[in-house]
């Protein structure tokens, strides 16, 4: 039988490790700080499937679920909000969440004034560049404003707007995607922009990658593609199996067949609609060069042609010709499991990848 002492004496690994979890929480304590979360992890906000379950379930796990608004009116947002507090308090912990908002909604305005009535801690503003007025409505209003910004100048712009974070989104990501690489963005804007917590998005899938980003400066991360496979996750199952099925080169960005009829990027597993997309974009146009279209018509078929195509592939399970949106990371996902345990490989990975950096004990 071991004496106390013997007891209580901890392996170098074990010491290491535990230096490897300090580590970690004194890199991310800025984005744990902003968020009010136990980890620096954010699920970005994924239309349709971000709703009351998987975003209670990743707060509820300690990370930072974020609700995605998508096309909701303010009476659906309100609902959603409300229900996931409810399924927060009914586990008995109640953490902070974010409501993500599109720019573009004709109703931006309405759905702010939501989140200010609910007392939303934190607003995501996305898809596209928020004006100075709306992020200063939800400050006003008492939440903490988080934007995208795809470029060092709209950085610091955004930040003199006021933004209280920013979320860098790499084009590795799922969805509407901009040019540049996460790891290019990263370079560019961590060293620069100190003034607010950034968080870097976009193929990210292992707890290594994570800690780059932290030691770069990063406040924390947003992880779309990851939990999409996660059991509490409402995708469909089909959609699911497509992403168990998939790997990173299957996650494309969408083609665009002529610059005169452009086309917003967006990254999704490649199937039967990807195909249709195109060939569609080439009969538009070939009646627009024979005269039978006017310029503005054309454009307008080739963007109608994705419409309710996500709702289609992930809440239907049409995955032939619905929008398969996938980041790349789509390759390390390999099975369904829990968002605790999802969070936990992550941090576990991290923490390993730090440790192994661990000062060697000096002997007394
Ligand atoms: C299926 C899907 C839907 C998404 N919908 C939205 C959205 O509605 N609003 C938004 O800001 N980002 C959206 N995103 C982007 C995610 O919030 C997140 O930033 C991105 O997935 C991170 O990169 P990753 O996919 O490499 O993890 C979506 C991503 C996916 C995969």
């Amino acid at each position: 039988m071991k004496d106390a002492t013997e007891q209580m004496t901890l392996t170098d690994g074990e010491e290491a490790a535990l230096w490897g979890r300090d580590r970690l929480d004194e890199l991310w304590a800025r984005g744990c700080a902003f968020l009010g979360s136990d980890v620096a992890i954010l699920g970005g906000a994924m239309s349709w499937i971000s709703e009351r379950h998987l975003v209670a379930a990743l707060s509820g796990a300690g990370g930072f679920g974020v609700l995605a608004a998508g096309s909701m009116p303010p009476e659906r947002l309100a609902e959603e909000i409300e229900a996931t507090r409810a399924l927060m308090a009914a586990r008995g912990r109640q953490r902070t969440f974010g409501v993500n908002l599109i720019t573009m909604h004709s109703q931006l305005d309405a759905l702010i004034d939501v989140c200010r009535e609910m007392k939303v801690s934190h607003v995501v503003l996305a898809g596209g560049l928020p004006s100075a007025a709306s992020i200063r409505k939800v400050k006003d209003g008492g939440a903490r404003c988080v934007c995208f910004s795809p470029a060092l100048a709209l950085a610091r712009k955004l930040v003199r707007a006021g933004a209280d974070a920013l979320v860098i989104e790499g084009a590795e990501a799922g969805g509407h995607i901009g040019p540049v690489s996460t790891t290019v963005l990263a370079q560019e804007i961590l060293p620069q922009v100190r003034d607010v917590p950034i968080f870097v998005a976009g193929g990210i899938g292992r707890g290594e990658a994570i800690v780059s980003f932290l030691e770069m400066g990063a406040a924390g991360v947003q992880l779309g593609t990851r939990f999409v496979c996660a059991s509490e996750c409402i995708a469909h199952p089909a959609f699911k199996k497509a992403f168990l099925r998939a790997s990173a080169r299957d996650a494309v960005p969408t083609v665009q067949v002529d610059p005169r009829f452009p086309v917003i990027p967006v990254r999704a597993l490649s199937n039967k609609g990807t195909a249709d997309f195109v060939e569609t974009q080439r009969q538009v146009i070939d009646r627009y060069q024979r005269g039978e279209i006017d310029q503005k018509s054309a454009q307008l078929e080739i963007e109608h042609f994705w419409a309710g195509a996500l709702r289609r592939a992930v809440i239907d399970g049409d995955v032939e010709t619905g929008s398969l949106m996938a980041g790349q990371s789509v390759g390390l996902v390999t099975r369904e499991q829990p968002v605790a345990e999802i969070l936990d490989e992550l941090v576990t990975q991290a923490v390993a990848s730090l440790a192994r950096r661990a000062p060697q004990s000096t002997p007394f």
